[in-house]
């Protein structure tokens, strides 16, 4: 029996990242370059500085990774990288890499859908078990997948306009907060009150689907009316209005999914699982149906990382996808 070692690596946005995985489970190495700093005074990110950041990182992340893991490139089983979808520049840097990697040691290579990562992030720490669904919430992706199998994702509802991290980086930027929003929202909204009346989009009947971009005008008018009338709204009190809309609305079409789809588990996935308003909420709402197993991956694990596209490589290779040496990164990459 021979151990098998992923190397893997992401660069889809604003995170250079590589990670070694051992077996599809347990993490070797796990390095995370951030640029946020960089894209910080412009409120948000800057597709072409995050390609110069990636270009000028990704060599050393790539090092330090296989050496944090002690091995050599004969080691590898296979090298995962995220193909898309994310900013093009920004892929391409990953996906060449991987590409001269596999290339020149003769290693097979391996395209990962990112939302496939963040979904088998939990993977690295507990067991999934079948079917299951999983809430993806993050700076571009809010959606309920349903798994029947590894490997199988069914997209049952997403959002038709922003992204929950989105609309949390956008109300963030309009009271002045700094980039990425979603971590200053959440901590001023556990210091106010949720006093505001800010609408819930459920859409039609039974739909699973999401809208933010209501709620995100919603908020800005209710600033602007609040400033015609002389008014004070603080902000920590609009901050806890627009999380609790935010929250309530992931977690009852989580909950009315997760019974309707009759799944073993719902697993958290993506940058905005970090929120402590959520993270609470639905741990509350699934104590209803106790025979549903409600995962939460660790802080380190909802953002942005290597390790999880390693996790969802280690699936793939075993069942025989191959990424061919004209991958290119794709933007617009289907689940
Ligand atoms: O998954 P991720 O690192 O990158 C994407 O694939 O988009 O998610 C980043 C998003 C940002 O919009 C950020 O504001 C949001 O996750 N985020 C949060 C929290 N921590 C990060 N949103 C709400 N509450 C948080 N605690
Ligand atoms: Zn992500």
């Amino acid at each position: 029996y021979k151990d098998e070692y992923i190397l893997a690596i992401e660069t889809s946005c604003d995170e250079t990242a590589a990670a070694v995985i051992k077996n599809g489970k347990e993490i070797v190495s796990n390095i995370v370059a951030s640029q946020i700093d960089s894209h910080k005074r412009f409120g948000g990110v800057v597709p072409e500085i995050a390609s110069r950041h990636h270009v000028e990182q990704i060599t050393a992340v790539l090092e330090e990774a296989m050496m944090e893991a002690k091995l050599t490139f004969k080691d590898l089983s296979a090298i995962a990288v995220t193909e898309g979808p994310g900013l093009v520049g920004a892929l391409l840097i990953g996906v060449n890499a991987a590409k001269a990697l596999a290339f020149a040691h003769g290693i097979p290579l391996v395209g990962v859908h990112h939302i496939a990562g963040h979904i088998y992030a939990n993977q690295l720490f507990a067991e999934m078990k079948f079917p299951l669904l999983s809430l993806v919430v993050s700076g571009g992706h809010t959606e309920l997948v349903y798994m029947k199998e590894h490997g199988s994702f069914e997209v049952i509802g997403e959002t038709l306009d922003d992204a929950a991290g989105e609309a949390y980086d956008k109300v963030a930027r309009t009271l002045s907060l700094p980039y990425p929003g979603g971590p200053h929202i959440d901590r001023l909204a556990h210091e106010g009150e949720a006093n505001l009346d800010l609408p819930r989009a459920w859409l039609e009947e039974g739909s699973y689907h999401f809208s933010f971009s209501g709620l995100k005008s919603a908020v800005i008018n209710t600033l602007h009316n609040a400033k015609q009338k002389g008014q004070v709204i603080e902000a920590r009190d609009l901050a806890a209005s627009f999380q609790a809309s935010v929250v309530e609305v992931l977690t009852e079409k989580t909950f009315r999914a997760a019974k309707e789809y009759k799944v073993e588990q719902v697993l958290l996935a993506g940058g905005v699982a970090a929120n402590k308003g959520l993270r609470s909420a639905l741990t509350e709402r699934f104590k209803e149906i106790p025979e549903v197993e409600l995962i939460i991956p660790p802080l380190s694990l909802c953002t942005d990382n290597a390790a999880m596209i390693g996790a969802a490589g280690h699936v793939l290779f075993n069942k025989g996808v191959r990424g061919r040496m004209d991958m290119n990164g794709n933007p617009g990459l289907e689940l």
